[in-house]
């Protein structure tokens, strides 16, 4: 896979990124299996993983290369975002690569084959912990109901779900993480998590571009709620810093010019919720080092998704192993004694 990015960079980023997955999916990428150690094994959650590096949402929305992503190195993986009812998403183009950034621009609008179709794929056998982004229609009357519904569905065929109030390219659903709005949609969809055959870990998923009011109120309602944890960020729809041409373009920004701002609120959301529950920081992170200031700044498990497409498939090996060498060098015995270790420096 990595040999062939060059030529996968040739085609337009919608058309090499399914080509990638199609590859993935014909088992023409490294399978090494996720790699774990007595450092890298880790809880979250309820979770056993066996290492925290997973991959983010967005990368297979219609879950159709499941099992081999999960022998790819990813100690855990997220699946979709998966609505209701099946949606073509926005007019292409609608993904940007922006090269000489080392970032992606993407305004697809929650395309997926609905939440059926994922849920029988997912319905499959598996080795490894898999879960699933939840997502609302465009045209939904009830948005709060579209996560719910998809939880029912999808959820007795996962190991997590995560309650997607991020994405910038849905229009009003960021809405959704003011406070008494927030409460009400994690409320309802605990409600449906307490029918489920097994009660699997809720994540909410938080944007990057929140001010100190509303990190406050996320926090707050997070913890009042009970639900299990929080994912540090979304995509961002600033724009400073990028030299590419497509720096325009509308949608999320994600890749290296995120990693600050989204370590930033990981670390105020860890300070707000003073480790009463676990959080998962995703953002710009494109090596060892990278995932280590994620746990440093107060995530117990890292996600990433932008830099594969720099670098290939394989990273999710290498950042593993490098992370666990880093664990050593530093003195710890397992990812748990890292978390927030460092928080003062990225507040
Ligand atoms: C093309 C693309 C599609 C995405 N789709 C979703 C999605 O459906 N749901 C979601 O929660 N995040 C989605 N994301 C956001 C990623 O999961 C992640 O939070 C973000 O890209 C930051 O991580 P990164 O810098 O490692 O890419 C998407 C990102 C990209 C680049």
């Amino acid at each position: 896979m990595k040999l062939g990015l060059p030529a996968l960079h040739l085609l337009p980023p919608e058309t090499a990124h399914a080509v990638g997955l199609r590859a993935l999916q014909l088992g023409m990428a490294p399978a090494p299996g996720p790699a774990t150690s007595p450092r890298l094994a880790c809880k979250i959650a309820g979770l056993s993983l066996p290492n925290p590096i997973g991959l983010a949402a967005g990368f297979d929305k219609n879950a159709i290369a499941v099992a081999p992503l999960l022998q790819s190195g990813f100690g855990f993986i997220e699946l979709g975002a998966a609505t209701p009812k099946p949606q073509p998403g926005n007019p292409k183009p609608r993904l940007f690569r922006l090269s000489p950034d080392q970032a992606a621009i993407n305004r697809f609008g929650f395309n997926n084959q609905g939440m059926e179709a994922i849920a029988e794929r997912l319905a499959k056998p598996r080795n490894g912990i898999a879960g699933i982004n939840l997502g609302a229609n465009k045209d939904s009357e009830d948005r709060a109901e579209d996560f719910a519904k998809v939880l029912a569905c999808i959820g007795p065929h996962v190991d997590f779900a995560t309650v997607n109030v991020s994405s910038p390219n849905t229009e009003k659903l960021r809405d959704l993480q003011g406070k008494a709005a927030l409460k009400a949609l994690l409320q309802g969809v605990l409600e449906v998590r307490a029918t489920l055959p097994k009660a699997i870990p809720v994540f909410l998923k938080i944007a990057p571009d929140l001010d100190s009011k509303a990190l406050e109120d996320i926090a707050e309602t997070a913890v009042a709620t009970g639900i299990s944890g929080i994912i540090c960020t979304n995509t961002t729809l600033a724009r400073e810093g990028l030299q590419s041409r497509f720096a325009t373009e509308a949608g999320g920004l994600s890749g290296q010019p995120l990693f600050e701002s989204s370590t930033r609120v990981l670390a105020r959301i860890s300070k707000l919720t003073n480790g009463e529950m676990p959080l998962i920081g995703v953002g710009g992170v494109s090596d060892a080092e990278q995932a280590f200031a994620k746990i440093r700044a107060g995530a117990s498990a890292v996600q990433l998704y932008t830099a594969l497409v720099y670098k290939g498939i394989g990273l999710a090996q290498e950042i593993t192993l490098g992370l666990d060498e880093i664990l050593q060098r530093e003195g710890f015995a397992n990812i748990a004694e890292a978390v927030a270790t460092g928080r003062d420096e990225y507040l």
